[in-house]
């Protein structure tokens, strides 16, 4: 139930958070960003509680694991990204598109090995 929850709230924020992240990239609309920003942190949240909560529930230590990596990677990516974005000469896209990659990565992440996760515990109780 909490896992359910908690997989709703990771998709919602995803789709929301691409969406205001793409508006930023397209218009550069400076105010987008701290919203972005909340969002952005709202979904690392949920991507460490679902997993926490299916790792609990299946014992799938690799999923809690890689889905706390890549959830802090996000954030402090996304948290520097402003002032390395900002210095002379930086690959400004390359670091952009890392970010938007990393963001892809985490919900792919969450999704396969969580839901794949949760089938074998179903089929176990069966
Ligand atoms: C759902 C996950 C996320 C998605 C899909 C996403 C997507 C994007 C996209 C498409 C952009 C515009 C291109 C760019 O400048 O990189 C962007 C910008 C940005 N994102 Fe995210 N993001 C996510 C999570 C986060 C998080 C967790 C943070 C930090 C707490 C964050 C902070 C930022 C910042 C500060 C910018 C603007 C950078 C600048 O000034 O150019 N994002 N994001």
């Amino acid at each position: 139930m909490g896992a359910r929850i908690a997989s709703m709230a990771l998709r919602l924020f995803f789709l929301l958070n691409l969406v205001l992240g793409l508006i930023f990239w397209f218009s550069d609309n400076d105010a987008i960003v701290p919203f972005h920003m909340l969002v952005g942190i709202l979904f690392v949240i949920s991507l460490w509680v679902y997993s926490a909560l299916v790792g609990l529930q299946t014992g799938n230590v690799g999923l809690v694991a890689g889905s706390f990596v890549l959830g802090l990677l996000l954030a402090i990516i996304g948290m520097t990204q402003a002032s390395i974005l900002s210095s002379a000469n930086s690959p400004h896209w390359i670091i952009q598109v890392i970010h938007l990659l990393l963001a892809f990565l985490a919900i792919g992440f969450a999704e396969s090995v969580g839901g794949r996760a949760q089938r074998t515990l179903k089929a176990r109780a069966a």
